[in-house]
This record gives C-alpha cells, structure tokens and sequence, in this order.
C-alpha cells in the first residue's frame, strides 16, 4: 500500500527531556490510515544550523520551535519555510515576535477580557541613537512617573513589555520602589500593571491545538513544585472561562502550544501573561502533567500532518473584533461567540474524530511508556542533568511519585516508585 512519510523537525536549544520523550512516543506511534485508506508514517529528527538557500527546499512537514525567540538564524528560517514551504509551524514565527504580552494584552483589552490597568511608559535610558537627543528633545513629553503610579495604586507590578521568565519584574510597593525598579530597568520598555491582590488561584494553561491543561499554579514555590496536582480548584464555569480565554488568545494570534496566566479573584478572571509561545514542558517542572502535555503534542502534530491542515499565517482580527466592538453582548456572550470561532480555527470536531477513529491507541502507548523501565531512565537522566548530585535522589523520588500517581490514575500499578 502507498505510504507518506511525514517528518518533524524539532527546533530545540539546552532541552533534552521533552524531545527524548516525544520522539521515543512518534517512533512507537506506527502507521496511521486516513479516511481514504492510505498509510501515514511519522518521523522526527532535529534541526541543526547551515547557510541555507532562500530556494531550498525543506524536508519537514511540520516544526516544533523552541529557539527562534532568541536565536536569529532559526527564526529567519522559519520564516522562509513559513512564507514559501508551507511548512506547519508551532508556533508562527510572525505572531510570536510581533505579537509580546504587549500585543496579547491590547487584543484582549479590545475583545473585553479582565486585564489589569496597564500603562506603558517610555524607557528610562535613552536608545543608543544619535538621532535620540533631538527628537526627544522636540517630541517628548515630561511626564510623572509617580502619578501614574498613584493612579493605578500600591501595590503595582513593573515588567518588561515583551517579558518571560519573570525576568525584570518587580513588585512595587511605594515610591522609593518605583524609582528604583524604574532606575533598574534601564533600556526595556515597561509597563505599570495593577497588582490582583489577594488572588484565590493562579491558574496557568497549557494549551496544545484545541486542548488545553489548566493547572494550579504556586509561583512562590521552586519550579518543582509550582504546578500542584489538583483537579476541582475552579468551579465548572470558572474553569471553562480560563480555558476559553486560553483557546481565544491562541485562535486570535495563530499561536498552537503556548502557555497563558490568568489570576482568579472571586468569581473574576484576570488574565496577565499571555504570550509565552515556548511554554515549559520540562518533565522536572511538568511530572504529574507531563504525560498529558507529551500525548498532546503527539497528536495534534499528527492530526495537522495526516490531515493535511494547512497553516494560517494570517489573522482574521475583524472576526473576533466584531464581537469585542459589540455593546449588545454580555462578556458571557462575548466568550461563547469567541468559543465558537476557536474552536472552529482549531477544527476541534474534526480533532476530536480524529484522534478516536485513527488514534485511538495512543493513550494506551503513552501509558505503556511512562509506566516502563525506558521512561524511568529517562526521569534518571533528567534529574542527573538538572540538579547538583546531593539533591539527585530526592527528585528521583519526588518525580516518580507524581508520574506514578499519573499512571494509577489511568488504572495501573506503576513499576517504578
Ligand atoms: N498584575 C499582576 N497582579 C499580581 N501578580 C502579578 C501581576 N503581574 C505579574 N504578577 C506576578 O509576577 C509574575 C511574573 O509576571 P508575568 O507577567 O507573568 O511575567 P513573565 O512573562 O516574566 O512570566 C507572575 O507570575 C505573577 O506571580
Ligand atoms: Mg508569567
């Protein structure tokens, strides 16, 4: 019978664990038939870095990118095979630089979501143009970095713009502090945020295609224990509202595997990180929820290949605006119309068919490799390249303590731990 072999390239930087982890699952995954009888392979292989020829040719049907955020050379490349191979990317390299949390928070604001205050004010040193002291001296504005301040209220958060990894971020509590953080934060482009107090739970997503893991979130604990396994900590509606937001924010800007914050007070959701289009999968930060996020990726990669989806570059923004602009709708209303238009960007149904008429064993594969002695040297190994020697046996301890409950909960004794 005639087959196609699909390949995916993995644009990958220091990781090891997740890509182990994902091409040992493709390569178990086997042929896929589609709907017309024929036969589908899956393939990986990572990318390394050459000159490459605008005219090129590339071999892969779909690529994970992890790197081009800060490494130019991969994300010029991207480009090319985005603009001229349509090869499917996770994520598009277009969205995900022009788009930062600044983008996210706009768009959202626009479409009626709960984003705190937020003020944008110009950098503290000058760019390193010659061009500067004239222009600011005919076109800026003075302006008073502590009313503004005032307006918001103490406590205020200060962060980069285009942040992550809470890098430049900084919690500010009077105005000695905002001098300092503002002093501090030299060329970057900041903004001033209202700080949700008292919040009852961080919920952080993680969504791949038209699935979406919402977790309890500590982010004043070490990153081992930052996701806590809990599973009612939002109410129905409350949970489907922050994987609503999560599904919109992704569907608005093209984005197919990021993560999304969202701070809930009460009954108030309140978005405020929304752009981290290169989401922690670490298996040291993720393990209870490592499995899922690896069966994800699994299929909706194989879903986009075998189903011949076609990347979509551009955005339809006036879709989504024509709801945001509407005084007619509740923001109830607003999110189930926004519902509908990801879940349709994201072929959700067909996803869905998809996965139980043609991947229907890959939950039993998965589990049957995280429950194997394969998977447990791979956690070794993880725990070995991440963490100094004194501390090695604890996380081996904690990590198949958490898979382990994973594996039980889909009905088995786990071997390890
Ligand atoms: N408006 C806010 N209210 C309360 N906490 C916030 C707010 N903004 C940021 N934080 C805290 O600061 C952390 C880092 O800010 P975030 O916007 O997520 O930046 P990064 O992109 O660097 O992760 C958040 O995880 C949260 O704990
Ligand atoms: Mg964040």
């Amino acid at each position: 019978m005639a087959e196609t072999t699909h390949l995916i390239g993995l644009l990958l930087g220091t990781e090891d664990d997740w890509p182990t982890a994902f091409e040992t699952l493709v390569s178990r995954l086997g042929p896929i038939t589609d709907a017309s009888g024929h036969n589908h392979r899956i393939a990986t292989e990572r990318i390394t870095m050459e000159p490459f020829d605008l005219r090129d040719r590339p071999r892969y049907g779909l690529v994970i990118d992890r790197l081009a955020y800060w490494y130019y050379l991969p994300r010029e490349w991207l480009k090319k095979v985005a603009l001229m191979n349509d090869v499917y990317l996770l994520n598009s390299p277009f969205t995900f630089q022009a788009m930062e949390k600044h983008a996210a928070y706009c768009a959202m604001i626009r479409l009626g979501l709960k984003v705190p205050p937020t003020v944008l004010v110009p950098h503290k040193d000058p760019p390193d143009n010659a061009r500067f002291q004239y222009t600011a001296a005919r076109y800026n504005q003075p302006f008073d970095l502590s009313a503004i301040a005032e307006q918001i209220g103490y406590p205020l958060f200060m962060k980069p713009y285009d942040g992550g990894q809470w890098i430049g971020v900084s919690r500010v509590r009077n105005r000695e502090e905002l001098e300092r953080a503002y002093d501090d934060s030299g060329r970057r482009l900041m903004h001033l945020q209202a700080s949700i107090e008292d919040f009852d739970v961080f919920a952080r997503s993680l969504s791949i295609g038209p699935e979406t893991m919402v977790m309890k979130f500590r982010p004043e604990e070490p990153m081992h224990d930052r996701y806590e396994v809990a599973h009612d900590f939002l109410s129905p509606d409350l949970g489907d509202e922050v994987l609503t937001i999560s599904r919109l924010v992704n569907a608005f800007f093209r984005w197919e595997f990021n993560s999304c914050e969202c701070l809930v007070r009460g009954d108030q959701v309140h978005p405020i990180d929304y752009a981290n289009a290169s989401p922690d999968v670490a298996l040291t930060s993720l393990h209870y929820y490592f499995p899922w996020a690896m069966k994800t990726l699994l299929k909706w990669c194989t879903f986009c290949l075998v189903t011949g989806r076609r990347p979509q570059l551009d955005l339809d923004t006036r879709r989504y605006f024509e709801i945001g602009d509407r005084e007619d709708l509740s923001y109830e209303d607003k999110l189930a119309a926004y519902r509908r238009l990801s879940d349709e960007y994201f072929e959700a149904d067909r996803y869905h068919d998809f996965c139980a008429s043609r991947l229907s064993h890959v939950d039993e594969l998965v589990l049957d490799w995280v429950d194997s002695a394969d998977f447990d040297r791979l956690l070794v190994n993880t725990v070995r390249a991440t963490y100094p020697a004194h501390e090695q046996e604890r996380f081996v301890a904690h990590l198949r303590g958490l898979v382990g409950q994973w594996v039980r909960e889909q009905g088995r004794d786990p071997i390890a731990g």
